[in-house]
């Protein structure tokens, strides 16, 4: 795709994420002619910074250790405009859209504006109303709004701030961020489902009996705690990432590549997804919260002593869940949706278990009675294995469990496109196919929220897990009820 040019105005450009993922996403696209060249960032933020000393935080940012060439870091730089602003005063908005027409006569950017807001959520309602207000959507060129998580708090929040933004954004403008979206094994869940004839006739209730999907992380809350405690591992974790994976696993095979057509697939499966009531939360819905422990060696402190965590806190930590989705395809399948902090790893896999054959001709003799799976390894190795069952040499007919295995990024690990690089390119090319439409995150809250009502209403035990473990035993137990246990990210 032809990469238009374009204004980008980026809301947050002193804060982490800015600094983290975006500007060295934006770096990359450059370095590999993924940029047109003729591009501008405006940042904003509250900072009396100048647009020097913002070009060179954006330096240090892309590279902070000096391994580019200092001619193409400083051309990068240079394209870089620092406005500090407060987003609730229409005078800084007046003065934004003079320093955005400059720069789109200065680099002929054909009055296309990519609005990225990477702030605090109570703003995201606002500052798209002002951008309207104050004249700055009306260019010639297009007009996309990138809006981080979270998408409002619950059905209700994400309604209000939806409607909201629709008076300034059509929906096809509205380009919602899940960065798992962006990873590259998420995107190749479509490819390796619809691309291989031997995986899709058997992706059914006939031959898989369960998929589970798996997040774990090492680190604790940090020094998140004002946000997550009020959002939780189900907020954070279940309601955008987890579901937005599953999606990619059970939805059906689009009729095309164009984003309507995918999205479209997508949301089918949101819709088939079983809603649960109270009793059935309690029976499916584990939650667990971090209890002190030793993580490589090192004593981590319990979720409630945490910096700002409320000692009394009953903030879930680690959630699993047991969901169906009740169509031709899945039903009776269950999928098993794991994520928690302070868990042994930081690991992204999904694993598709296949049902045994019809008769155990080899079982009997073998303690190895391993049945298929498929790992989607998502992070941080990138690839995929297949376990199979074959014969060991010499004895027989005993079975030893063999794995054929595809690494995708073992070869060229530092050239894997970080999710951040995919998405901003996507969105400045107008392709919304991995962004989150209305209706996905609509139905996402309408499950969730089932869930967290429940929480709130009935006495639902929060159970307590060691820091370095996988999650409370009760999330081993819900599988082993089906007769299954949790498959660890290898
Ligand atoms: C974010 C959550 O969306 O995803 C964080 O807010 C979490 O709490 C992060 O740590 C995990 O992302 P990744 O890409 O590191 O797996």
């Amino acid at each position: 795709n032809q990469v238009p040019e374009a204004c980008i105005v980026l809301f947050g450009a002193t804060g982490d994420l800015a600094h983290r993922k975006l500007y060295p996403a934006l770096f990359q696209l450059y370095q590999k002619d993924k940029l047109n060249e003729k591009f501008a960032v405006i940042g904003t933020g509250r900072k009396e910074l100048t647009s020097e000393q913002f070009q060179e935080e954006v330096r240090q940012s892309v590279d902070p250790n000096g391994k580019y060439a200092q001619e193409t870091v400083d051309t990068f730089s240079s394209h870089f405009y620092f406005i500090p602003m407060d987003v609730s005063d229409s005078q800084s908005y007046r003065e934004l859209k003079e320093l955005a027409d400059e720069l789109d006569s200065k680099y002929d950017l054909g009055g296309n504006r990519m609005y990225y807001l990477s702030m605090a959520p109570r703003f995201f309602g606002t500052i798209p109303t002002f951008l309207k207000q104050e004249g700055l959507t009306e260019t010639d060129g297009w007009q996309r709004l990138v809006i981080e998580k979270p998408f409002g708090h619950d059905l209700q929040s994400a309604t209000e701030l939806n409607e909201q933004l629709l008076q300034s954004f059509p929906e096809e403008s509205i380009y919602r961020i899940d960065h798992y979206l962006g990873k590259e094994m998420v995107q190749n869940i479509q490819v390796i489902r619809f691309g291989n004839a031997i995986f899709e006739s058997i992706w059914n209730n006939k031959y898989i009996s369960s998929v589970q999907i798996t997040a774990s992380e090492t680190l604790g809350v940090e020094d998140r705690a004002s946000y997550y405690e009020k959002s939780g591992a189900i907020l954070d974790m279940l309601q955008n990432h987890m579901l937005q994976m599953a999606m990619m696993v059970a939805m059906e095979p689009p009729g095309g590549l164009d984003p309507k057509l995918i999205r479209d697939e997508k949301v089918k499966v949101l819709r088939s997804l079983r809603f649960y009531n109270e009793d059935e939360v309690a029976k499916n819905i584990i939650r667990g919260q971090y209890k002190e422990g030793t993580m490589n060696g090192k004593e981590v402190p319990a979720y409630v002593n945490e910096d700002n965590v409320d000692p009394q806190s009953k903030t879930d930590t680690f959630v699993a869940a047991r969901v169906f989705i009740d169509n031709f395809r899945w039903a009776g399948v269950p999928f098993y949706l794991r994520t928690g902090k302070r868990l042994a790893t930081k690991a992204t896999e999904i694993v598709v278990q296949f049902k045994k054959g019809p008769m155990a001709l080899y079982h009997e003799n073998s303690d190895n009675d391993q049945p298929n799976l498929l790992r989607i390894h998502v992070q941080p190795d990138e690839g995929l294995s297949l376990s199979l069952n074959a014969k060991p040499q010499g004895d027989y007919p005993t079975l030893l469990p063999i794995d054929m295995s595809y690494c995708n990024n073992c070869e060229n690990e530092m050239n894997t496109p970080e999710a951040y690089e995919k998405l901003m390119y996507d969105c400045l090319v107008g392709d919304s196919t991995y962004f989150t439409r209305w209706d996905e995150v609509a139905l996402s809250w309408e499950f969730i929220d089932g869930i967290t009502n429940a929480w709130k209403n009935k006495d639902i035990p929060l159970y307590k897990y060691t820091s370095g473990t996988m999650g409370p035993l009760e999330a081993e137990e819900l599988l082993n009820e089906d007769g299954y246990t949790w498959w660890n990210p290898t």
